[in-house]
């Protein structure tokens, strides 16, 4: 309908999505098939019966089983490329992805597997698309802090190609704090900052992530809501929140998209973003967010543009490049 013509032709940015969360079922048989990997299922709708999740660890699981098809370069930077043509059908302009580096460095993939096969698609999806993008490294907070400064040790070399890190993973019992030593070292290294906080966990790990981790974004960011003065906080400091609507829904951190908090977000002055997160796995693509909180919410074409806009300026572009998209 009209609304959803509105949607499409609004230009966008994307500040959350989870690459090796864009792994299609589909994609995974023919990865596993190529490199010789077993699966676990036998038809791509099993694949899909599976992903019914009741937290945050039970997708976690899945997820990190599912990224063990990708093995080569080139599966990298396939996986990229599905995900930018998609992306820009939804009109995507640009996109800044997470990607997790020790998911694959932990099964003897080379961390410059991963970052070569991901910056080649990213290239050319530039190039073809006129998608522009950027890569953030992605800590995983469920291992140590060692491991976290290993890996940083490790991407040394792709540094100039990397624009930030950030941290995801299983969110309860592993506080921003545990890895405040490893932010304070990539910050030297000229890298922005931003965090998953606020998803499952308690507005306290918000205000670490700001307090401690010094975050330029913060991801999800919904349990913010808890906590009036964290929520000023944010709103004067015009924070960025990406937020990841159907995720929520997936992963019962909201109980129906109809009871999603992102208008209340934007009229509480926070600067909100739609984002997909993991797309292959919550059931949709940014268009299918933006048009699920649409519906949801019965959000308007002021709210939605706002939206947009917000993506953009949350976005680590220089500020000529926000002023052409904007
Ligand atoms: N890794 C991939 N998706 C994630 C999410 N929504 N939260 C935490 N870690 C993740
Ligand atoms: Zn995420």
């Amino acid at each position: 309908d009209d609304l959803d013509a509105f949607i499409a032709g609004l230009p966008k940015a994307e500040l959350h999505l989870h690459i090796e969360g864009s792994l299609e079922p589909e994609q995974m048989f023919e990865f596993a098939r190529r490199n010789g990997v077993a699966i676990p299922f036998d038809t791509v709708e099993a694949v899909r019966a599976a992903y019914a999740f009741s937290n945050l660890q039970d997708f976690l699981d899945i997820y990190y089983a599912g990224a063990a098809v990708l093995r080569t370069e080139a599966d990298f930077r396939d996986l990229a490329l599905a995900y930018f043509e998609r992306a820009a059908a939804d009109g995507v302009r640009h996109a800044e992805i997470f990607f997790d580096p020790q998911t694959h460095t932990h099964r003897g993939i080379a961390f410059g597997t991963v970052a070569e096969g991901l910056l080649a698609g990213m290239a050319e999806a530039e190039t073809r698309l006129g998608v522009t993008s950027q890569l953030i490294l992605c800590f995983l907070r469920h291992l140590d802090e060692a491991d976290a400064f290993k890996t940083l040790a490790e991407a040394e070399p792709w540094l100039d190609r990397i624009a930030g890190i950030g941290l995801d993973s299983s969110e309860l019992g592993h506080p921003p704090s545990k890895f405040a030593r490893v932010f304070s070292a990539a910050v030297e290294k000229g890298l922005k900052r931003v965090a998953h906080a606020g998803e499952e966990g308690p507005a306290a790990y918000v205000h670490e992530a700001l307090d401690l981790l010094g975050i330029d974004r913060l991801d999800h960011g919904n349990r913010s809501l808890d906590d009036p003065v964290l929520v000023t906080r944010l709103a004067r400091t015009g924070m960025t929140l990406t937020v990841c609507p159907l995720s929520n829904v997936k992963l019962c951190n909201v109980p129906a998209i109809d009871a999603h908090p992102i208008d209340r977000m934007l009229a509480l002055g926070l600067r909100a973003t739609v984002n997909s997160d993991d797309p292959a796995y919550f059931g949709g693509y940014i268009g299918e967010n933006y048009r699920a909180v649409a519906r949801g919410r019965g959000l308007d074409k002021g709210q939605l543009a706002m939206l947009a806009r917000n993506s953009f300026l949350g976005s680590f572009l220089p500020d000529d490049a926000v002023a052409t998209h904007c």
